[in-house]
Protein backbone atom coordinates (compact mmCIF):
# COMPACT_ATOMS: atom_id res chain seq x y z
CA UNK A 1 0.00 0.00 0.00
CA UNK A 2 2.51 2.25 -1.09
CA UNK A 3 -0.30 4.80 -1.41
CA UNK A 4 1.53 7.13 1.16
CA UNK A 5 4.01 8.13 -1.19
CA UNK A 6 2.17 10.86 -2.94
CA UNK A 7 1.28 12.62 0.48
CA UNK A 8 5.34 14.18 0.80
CA UNK A 9 5.74 16.68 -1.47
CA UNK A 10 8.81 18.50 -1.94
CA UNK A 11 9.57 20.67 1.05
CA UNK A 12 10.41 24.21 0.97
CA UNK A 13 11.02 26.33 3.74
CA UNK A 14 12.28 29.90 3.10
CA UNK A 15 14.93 31.36 5.42
CA UNK A 16 12.75 33.74 7.59
CA UNK A 17 14.37 37.17 9.22
CA UNK A 18 13.32 37.34 12.47
CA UNK A 19 11.56 34.67 15.18
CA UNK A 20 8.66 35.86 14.59
CA UNK A 21 8.45 35.49 11.16
CA UNK A 22 9.94 32.02 11.45
CA UNK A 23 7.02 30.84 13.86
CA UNK A 24 4.58 32.10 11.08
CA UNK A 25 6.69 30.41 8.45
CA UNK A 26 6.48 27.11 9.99
CA UNK A 27 2.87 27.32 11.21
CA UNK A 28 1.50 28.19 7.97
CA UNK A 29 3.81 25.28 6.38
CA UNK A 30 2.38 22.81 8.86
CA UNK A 31 -1.16 23.67 8.59
CA UNK A 32 -1.09 23.69 4.78
CA UNK A 33 1.08 20.23 4.40
CA UNK A 34 -1.61 18.46 6.93
CA UNK A 35 -4.79 20.12 5.40
CA UNK A 36 -3.70 18.51 2.05
CA UNK A 37 -3.07 15.43 3.52
CA UNK A 38 -6.49 15.37 5.02
CA UNK A 39 -7.64 16.47 1.99
CA UNK A 40 -6.44 13.89 -0.21
CA UNK A 41 -6.82 11.08 2.05
CA UNK A 42 -10.31 12.06 3.43
CA UNK A 43 -11.57 11.44 6.40
CA UNK A 44 -14.62 9.60 8.23
CA UNK A 45 -15.77 10.29 11.45
CA UNK A 46 -15.18 7.27 12.94
CA UNK A 47 -11.28 7.91 11.93
CA UNK A 48 -11.17 11.42 14.00
CA UNK A 49 -12.97 10.06 16.69
CA UNK A 50 -10.11 7.10 16.84
CA UNK A 51 -7.10 9.68 16.47
CA UNK A 52 -8.77 12.30 18.34
CA UNK A 53 -9.29 9.72 21.54
CA UNK A 54 -9.07 11.51 24.52
CA UNK A 55 -8.42 14.91 23.16
CA UNK A 56 -12.13 16.45 23.41
CA UNK A 57 -12.54 16.41 27.26
CA UNK A 58 -8.56 17.66 27.52
CA UNK A 59 -8.76 21.17 25.29
CA UNK A 60 -11.13 22.25 22.75
CA UNK A 61 -7.82 22.55 20.48
CA UNK A 62 -9.18 19.35 17.67
CA UNK A 63 -12.57 21.03 18.24
CA UNK A 64 -16.33 19.49 18.32
CA UNK A 65 -16.25 16.19 15.93
CA UNK A 66 -19.61 15.83 14.71
CA UNK A 67 -21.28 12.68 14.40
CA UNK A 68 -22.97 13.39 11.25
CA UNK A 69 -19.45 14.61 9.45
CA UNK A 70 -18.72 11.81 6.34
CA UNK A 71 -15.50 13.38 5.21
CA UNK A 72 -14.14 16.81 5.79
CA UNK A 73 -12.19 18.20 2.37
CA UNK A 74 -11.26 17.17 -1.25
CA UNK A 75 -8.12 17.50 -3.20
CA UNK A 76 -10.51 16.11 -6.15
CA UNK A 77 -9.25 12.93 -6.09
CA UNK A 78 -12.67 12.27 -4.09
CA UNK A 79 -14.06 13.78 -7.03
CA UNK A 80 -13.15 12.25 -10.14
CA UNK A 81 -14.66 15.83 -12.05
CA UNK A 82 -11.51 16.54 -14.27
CA UNK A 83 -10.27 20.49 -14.13
CA UNK A 84 -12.45 20.70 -17.44
CA UNK A 85 -16.19 19.29 -16.09
CA UNK A 86 -15.14 16.42 -17.23
CA UNK A 87 -15.68 13.02 -15.85
CA UNK A 88 -12.28 10.77 -15.05
CA UNK A 89 -12.19 6.83 -15.60
CA UNK A 90 -11.56 4.91 -12.44
CA UNK A 91 -8.21 3.85 -13.99
CA UNK A 92 -7.25 7.27 -14.90
CA UNK A 93 -7.99 8.19 -11.61
CA UNK A 94 -5.96 5.32 -10.15
CA UNK A 95 -3.34 6.02 -12.84
CA UNK A 96 -2.86 9.25 -12.37
CA UNK A 97 -2.25 8.74 -8.41
CA UNK A 98 0.21 5.87 -8.08
CA UNK A 99 2.03 7.47 -11.78
CA UNK A 100 2.79 10.25 -10.01
CA UNK A 101 3.56 8.84 -6.54
CA UNK A 102 5.61 5.77 -7.93
CA UNK A 103 8.02 8.25 -9.76
CA UNK A 104 8.37 10.67 -7.08
CA UNK A 105 11.51 11.21 -6.45
CA UNK A 106 11.87 13.46 -3.66
CA UNK A 107 14.20 13.10 -0.36
CA UNK A 108 11.67 11.32 1.51
CA UNK A 109 10.46 8.63 -0.43
CA UNK A 110 14.02 7.96 -1.24
CA UNK A 111 15.14 7.52 2.15
CA UNK A 112 12.26 5.05 3.32
CA UNK A 113 12.21 3.14 -0.02
CA UNK A 114 16.29 3.21 -0.70
CA UNK A 115 16.72 1.90 -4.52
CA UNK A 116 13.93 -0.91 -4.31
CA UNK A 117 11.21 -0.51 -6.78
CA UNK A 118 9.07 -2.86 -5.20
CA UNK A 119 5.64 -0.61 -4.19
CA UNK A 120 4.40 -2.48 -1.29
CA UNK A 121 4.46 -2.35 2.50
CA UNK A 122 6.63 -5.85 3.01
CA UNK A 123 6.74 -8.65 4.82
CA UNK A 124 9.37 -7.95 8.02
CA UNK A 125 10.80 -10.58 10.67
CA UNK A 126 13.57 -10.00 12.74
CA UNK A 127 16.30 -10.00 10.43
CA UNK A 128 14.66 -7.16 8.01
CA UNK A 129 16.32 -4.02 8.00
CA UNK A 130 14.93 -2.74 4.64
CA UNK A 131 12.24 -1.78 2.28
CA UNK A 132 13.45 -4.07 -0.99
CA UNK A 133 14.43 -6.72 1.50
CA UNK A 134 11.10 -6.81 3.27
CA UNK A 135 9.35 -7.03 -0.60
CA UNK A 136 12.02 -9.61 -1.56
CA UNK A 137 10.74 -11.66 1.81
CA UNK A 138 6.59 -10.84 0.73
CA UNK A 139 6.85 -12.21 -3.05
CA UNK A 140 8.90 -15.22 -1.44
CA UNK A 141 6.35 -15.81 1.42
CA UNK A 142 3.57 -15.94 -1.27
CA UNK A 143 5.71 -18.18 -3.99
CA UNK A 144 6.01 -20.77 -1.41
CA UNK A 145 2.29 -21.46 -1.06
CA UNK A 146 2.63 -22.27 -4.98
CA UNK A 147 3.55 -26.13 -4.90
CA UNK A 148 4.83 -26.31 -8.52
CA UNK A 149 6.81 -23.48 -9.98
CA UNK A 150 6.65 -24.95 -13.20
CA UNK A 151 4.71 -23.60 -16.49
CA UNK A 152 3.37 -20.27 -16.83
CA UNK A 153 2.60 -17.67 -14.11
CA UNK A 154 0.81 -14.14 -14.12
CA UNK A 155 2.05 -11.26 -12.24
CA UNK A 156 -1.10 -9.18 -11.86
CA UNK A 157 -0.85 -5.67 -10.94
CA UNK A 158 2.75 -6.03 -11.17
CA UNK A 159 3.37 -2.10 -10.43
CA UNK A 160 6.94 -1.47 -11.70
CA UNK A 161 8.02 -5.11 -12.44
CA UNK A 162 10.21 -5.80 -9.30
CA UNK A 163 8.18 -8.76 -8.47
CA UNK A 164 7.97 -9.68 -12.14
CA UNK A 165 11.77 -9.05 -12.68
CA UNK A 166 12.24 -11.75 -9.36
CA UNK A 167 9.85 -14.09 -10.88
CA UNK A 168 12.46 -14.83 -13.23
CA UNK A 169 14.81 -16.74 -10.75
CA UNK A 170 12.12 -19.26 -10.45
CA UNK A 171 11.21 -19.28 -14.12
CA UNK A 172 11.79 -18.98 -17.70
CA UNK A 173 11.07 -15.16 -19.02
CA UNK A 174 8.80 -16.36 -22.18
CA UNK A 175 6.96 -18.58 -19.32
CA UNK A 176 6.33 -14.79 -17.38
CA UNK A 177 3.09 -12.31 -18.06
CA UNK A 178 2.75 -9.23 -16.29
CA UNK A 179 -0.54 -6.97 -16.47
CA UNK A 180 -1.20 -2.92 -15.28
CA UNK A 181 -3.61 -0.66 -15.50
CA UNK A 182 -0.58 2.10 -16.48
CA UNK A 183 0.95 2.11 -19.51
CA UNK A 184 3.80 4.07 -17.90
CA UNK A 185 4.24 0.92 -15.69
CA UNK A 186 4.54 -1.71 -17.97
CA UNK A 187 7.16 0.34 -19.47
CA UNK A 188 8.86 0.25 -16.59
CA UNK A 189 8.51 -3.74 -16.53
CA UNK A 190 9.64 -4.13 -19.58
CA UNK A 191 12.79 -2.68 -19.04
CA UNK A 192 13.55 -4.75 -15.50
CA UNK A 193 12.33 -7.74 -16.51
CA UNK A 194 13.20 -8.41 -20.41
CA UNK A 195 12.11 -11.04 -22.33
CA UNK A 196 9.09 -11.53 -20.35
CA UNK A 197 5.37 -10.44 -21.35
CA UNK A 198 4.12 -7.30 -19.89
CA UNK A 199 1.02 -5.98 -21.02
CA UNK A 200 -1.65 -2.84 -20.39
CA UNK A 201 -4.83 -5.24 -18.81
CA UNK A 202 -6.75 -4.80 -16.20
CA UNK A 203 -7.17 -7.93 -13.50
CA UNK A 204 -10.44 -7.80 -13.79
CA UNK A 205 -11.13 -8.33 -17.41
CA UNK A 206 -8.12 -10.18 -18.68
CA UNK A 207 -7.37 -10.79 -22.09
CA UNK A 208 -5.72 -14.64 -21.72
CA UNK A 209 -7.42 -17.99 -23.04
CA UNK A 210 -9.52 -19.77 -20.86
CA UNK A 211 -7.27 -22.23 -18.77
CA UNK A 212 -3.93 -20.58 -19.76
CA UNK A 213 -2.04 -19.95 -16.75
CA UNK A 214 0.04 -22.34 -14.01
CA UNK A 215 -0.16 -20.09 -11.47
CA UNK A 216 -1.29 -16.28 -10.76
CA UNK A 217 0.42 -14.08 -7.94
CA UNK A 218 -1.20 -10.74 -7.03
CA UNK A 219 0.65 -8.61 -4.75
CA UNK A 220 -1.04 -5.54 -2.97
CA UNK A 221 -3.52 -4.24 -5.66
CA UNK A 222 -7.41 -6.10 -4.90
CA UNK A 223 -8.37 -3.41 -2.46
CA UNK A 224 -8.31 -1.38 -6.00
CA UNK A 225 -10.08 -3.90 -8.10
CA UNK A 226 -13.67 -3.04 -9.47
CA UNK A 227 -14.13 -5.69 -7.61
CA UNK A 228 -12.38 -8.31 -5.86
CA UNK A 229 -15.05 -11.00 -7.08
CA UNK A 230 -14.64 -10.21 -10.42
CA UNK A 231 -10.70 -10.83 -10.59
CA UNK A 232 -11.30 -13.70 -8.56
CA UNK A 233 -13.89 -14.90 -11.86
CA UNK A 234 -11.41 -14.17 -13.95
CA UNK A 235 -8.42 -16.26 -12.07
CA UNK A 236 -10.53 -19.39 -11.65
CA UNK A 237 -11.32 -18.82 -15.81
CA UNK A 238 -7.51 -18.22 -17.12
CA UNK A 239 -5.87 -20.98 -14.40
CA UNK A 240 -5.66 -24.27 -15.38
CA UNK A 241 -7.45 -27.32 -13.56
CA UNK A 242 -4.98 -27.52 -10.69
CA UNK A 243 -3.50 -24.09 -11.05
CA UNK A 244 -2.62 -21.94 -7.79
CA UNK A 245 -3.44 -18.23 -7.44
CA UNK A 246 -1.63 -16.71 -4.34
CA UNK A 247 -2.24 -12.65 -3.20
CA UNK A 248 -1.60 -10.21 -0.63
CA UNK A 249 -4.19 -7.80 0.23
CA UNK A 250 -5.04 -5.12 2.42
CA UNK A 251 -8.39 -4.61 4.21
CA UNK A 252 -9.47 -1.42 5.02
CA UNK A 253 -11.01 -0.70 8.61
CA UNK A 254 -14.04 0.84 7.19
CA UNK A 255 -16.43 0.51 4.83
CA UNK A 256 -17.01 4.39 4.61
CA UNK A 257 -13.50 4.39 3.14
CA UNK A 258 -14.32 3.02 -0.03
CA UNK A 259 -16.74 5.36 -0.45
CA UNK A 260 -15.21 8.50 0.02
CA UNK A 261 -11.80 8.26 -1.56
CA UNK A 262 -11.68 7.56 -5.45
CA UNK A 263 -9.00 5.24 -5.90
CA UNK A 264 -11.19 2.60 -4.09
CA UNK A 265 -13.90 1.09 -5.76
CA UNK A 266 -17.43 0.54 -4.64
CA UNK A 267 -18.03 -0.31 -1.69
CA UNK A 268 -19.53 -3.67 -2.26
CA UNK A 269 -15.63 -4.40 -2.68
CA UNK A 270 -15.65 -4.33 1.28
CA UNK A 271 -13.94 -7.13 3.00
CA UNK A 272 -13.75 -6.78 6.77
CA UNK A 273 -12.12 -9.82 7.73
CA UNK A 274 -9.94 -12.81 6.68
CA UNK A 275 -12.77 -15.34 7.18
CA UNK A 276 -15.12 -13.25 4.84
CA UNK A 277 -11.99 -13.18 2.63
CA UNK A 278 -12.13 -17.04 2.30
CA UNK A 279 -15.59 -17.39 1.86
CA UNK A 280 -15.49 -15.43 -1.26
CA UNK A 281 -12.32 -17.31 -2.66
CA UNK A 282 -14.70 -20.66 -1.78
CA UNK A 283 -17.66 -19.39 -3.29
CA UNK A 284 -16.27 -18.33 -6.59
CA UNK A 285 -15.20 -21.82 -6.53
CA UNK A 286 -11.50 -22.24 -5.14
CA UNK A 287 -10.31 -25.17 -3.12
CA UNK A 288 -7.50 -25.49 -0.88
CA UNK A 289 -8.05 -22.16 0.71
CA UNK A 290 -5.49 -20.79 3.22
CA UNK A 291 -5.89 -17.39 4.23
CA UNK A 292 -3.65 -15.77 6.81
CA UNK A 293 -3.41 -12.69 8.66
CA UNK A 294 0.01 -11.53 8.74
CA UNK A 295 -1.27 -7.75 9.68
CA UNK A 296 1.60 -7.73 12.30
CA UNK A 297 4.16 -9.11 9.89
CA UNK A 298 3.10 -6.29 7.31
CA UNK A 299 1.62 -3.21 8.20
CA UNK A 300 2.87 -3.41 11.55
CA UNK A 301 6.32 -3.82 11.39
CA UNK A 302 6.35 -1.40 8.17
CA UNK A 303 4.88 1.02 10.28
CA UNK A 304 7.24 0.66 12.94
CA UNK A 305 9.93 0.63 10.40
CA UNK A 306 9.20 3.81 9.03
CA UNK A 307 8.81 5.60 12.28
CA UNK A 308 11.57 4.51 13.77
CA UNK A 309 13.96 5.65 10.43
CA UNK A 310 12.13 9.02 10.51
CA UNK A 311 13.45 9.72 13.92
CA UNK A 312 16.89 8.44 13.15
CA UNK A 313 17.19 10.90 10.38
CA UNK A 314 15.58 13.75 12.65
CA UNK A 315 18.26 13.45 14.73
CA UNK A 316 21.03 12.98 12.48
CA UNK A 317 19.94 16.57 10.94
CA UNK A 318 18.76 14.90 7.56
CA UNK A 319 15.03 15.43 8.52
CA UNK A 320 13.57 18.90 9.77
CA UNK A 321 10.70 19.12 12.18
CA UNK A 322 8.19 20.25 9.73
CA UNK A 323 9.14 16.98 7.80
CA UNK A 324 9.20 14.54 10.80
CA UNK A 325 5.92 15.94 11.59
CA UNK A 326 4.54 15.77 8.52
CA UNK A 327 5.35 12.10 7.91
CA UNK A 328 4.00 10.80 11.80
CA UNK A 329 1.20 12.72 10.70
CA UNK A 330 0.62 10.43 7.38
CA UNK A 331 1.80 7.00 9.23
CA UNK A 332 -0.62 7.26 12.08
CA UNK A 333 -2.90 8.46 9.70
CA UNK A 334 -2.54 5.41 7.83
CA UNK A 335 -2.73 3.29 10.77
CA UNK A 336 -6.07 4.07 11.72
CA UNK A 337 -7.73 3.08 8.51
CA UNK A 338 -5.94 -0.01 7.81
CA UNK A 339 -6.90 -2.95 8.64
CA UNK A 340 -5.89 -6.97 8.25
CA UNK A 341 -2.97 -7.28 6.12
CA UNK A 342 -2.99 -10.80 4.51
CA UNK A 343 -1.91 -13.72 2.16
CA UNK A 344 -4.17 -16.00 0.57
CA UNK A 345 -3.75 -19.22 -1.81
CA UNK A 346 -6.29 -21.11 -3.35
CA UNK A 347 -6.38 -24.21 -6.30
CA UNK A 348 -8.88 -24.27 -9.43
C1 LIG B 1 0.32 -0.85 -4.24
S1 LIG B 1 0.68 -1.09 -5.91
C2 LIG B 1 1.48 -2.68 -5.90
C3 LIG B 1 2.39 -2.85 -7.10
C4 LIG B 1 3.18 -4.15 -7.18
N1 LIG B 1 2.32 -5.31 -7.10
C5 LIG B 1 4.28 -4.21 -6.16
O1 LIG B 1 4.10 -4.95 -5.18
O2 LIG B 1 5.31 -3.54 -6.34
C6 LIG B 1 -0.92 -1.38 -6.65
C7 LIG B 1 -0.83 -1.59 -8.17
O3 LIG B 1 -2.10 -2.03 -8.65
C8 LIG B 1 -2.25 -1.55 -9.97
N2 LIG B 1 -3.67 -1.68 -10.34
C9 LIG B 1 -4.73 -1.09 -9.74
N3 LIG B 1 -5.88 -1.50 -10.32
C10 LIG B 1 -5.54 -2.40 -11.29
C11 LIG B 1 -6.28 -3.20 -12.21
N4 LIG B 1 -7.63 -3.17 -12.27
N5 LIG B 1 -5.60 -4.02 -13.03
C12 LIG B 1 -4.24 -4.08 -13.00
N6 LIG B 1 -3.48 -3.35 -12.16
C13 LIG B 1 -4.12 -2.53 -11.30
C14 LIG B 1 -1.73 -0.12 -9.85
O4 LIG B 1 -1.43 0.44 -11.10
C15 LIG B 1 -0.49 -0.36 -8.98
O5 LIG B 1 0.61 -0.68 -9.78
Amino acid sequence: MVFFSRFFNSIYIPVPDTTQQFEEVLKSRLFSSISNQIGMIGYVAEDLRKISQGFESQSDTIGHIDEDIEYLSSDGLENPESADGGSESFTGTINTYYDEAFYNDDGIMGLLLGDTEFRNIGYWDDQTTNQNSAAENLQDALLEMIPQKAGRILDAACGMGASTKRLMNYYAPENIWAINISEKQIKSTQKNAPGCNAKVMSAVEMGFEDDFFDAIECIEAAFHFETRKKFLEESMRILKPGGTLVLSDVLMTSKHRLEQHAVFPDPKNHIQTAEEYEELLRDTGFKNVVVKDVSREVWGAHFLFVVNRIHEEFYHGRLNIVQLTEILWTYYYLDAITGVCLFASAQK
